[in-house]
């Protein structure tokens, strides 16, 4: 892989080609908000959170850094006013979902999202996916997935897999930055869904 330069905030940085923006900027120690962005997983581009602007041959465009490849002569700017507007934006929306979760708050704080901009919303889920990534691709249990689609879409954990897999796992839990994750759990096994067969009360 042959090394690329490219600028980013006004810093020369040095890249592999096949790397993301996002991959180079981190590298150089320069820091661009993720939350669907987790480095064990395949790039997913869900929050757009990453967004930053890339400037090529005089044209600028915005675009999403943990899923946009290096190239060289490259222009990053990952703070501007129309960048900080986008991840404003994001946020207060997401706000919506976690209004208590502490990452989305110091995010909040930062670019100065207002948490009651959008009606709350009943589900704590953002969507980032961490969770059911991280299960199909690192577990490769997939005992928690999508259900439903657009505004219905949520998380759901699986519960003829989740009953024999998550009980000595919950390595996924960590990586959610609302507790929607642990909620949904708990929901499920208050249900007795996920009580495993060797723990279940024998039948009489
Ligand atoms: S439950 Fe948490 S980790 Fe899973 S998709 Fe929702 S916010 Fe992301
Ligand atoms: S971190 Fe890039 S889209 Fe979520």
């Amino acid at each position: 892989m042959s090394d690329i330069t490219l600028n980013i905030d006004g810093r020369e940085v040095k890249a592999k080609e096949g790397m993301t923006v996002l991959e180079a900027a981190h590298s150089a120690d320069i820091f661009i908000p993720t939350l669907c962005h987790n480095e064990m997983l395949e790039p997913y581009g869900g929050c757009r959170l990453c967004t930053v602007e890339a400037e090529t041959r005089g044209r600028t465009k915005l675009v999403v850094a943990c899923l946009f490849p290096v190239q060289a002569d490259l222009i990053v700017r990952t703070r501007s006013e129309t960048v900080d507007k986008i991840r404003k934006l994001i946020l207060e929306f997401l706000l919506a979902h976690a209004p208590d979760s502490e990452q989305m708050k110091e995010l909040a704080a930062e670019y100065g999202a207002d948490k009651d901009r959008f009606p709350k919303s009943s589900s704590f889920c953002i969507l980032c996916g961490l969770c059911v990534r991280y299960c199909a691709e690192v577990v490769k249990k997939n005992a928690v997935g999508f259900i439903d689609r657009g505004i219905r879409k949520e998380i759901s954990f699986i519960p003829e897999i989740a009953s024999k897999e998550c009980w000595g796992c919950k390595e996924c839990f960590p990586l959610c930055p609302t507790e929607a994750l642990q909620a949904a759990y708990v929901l499920i096994d208050s249900l007795g869904s996920l009580t495993p067969a060797s723990k279940s009360a024998p039948e009489k």
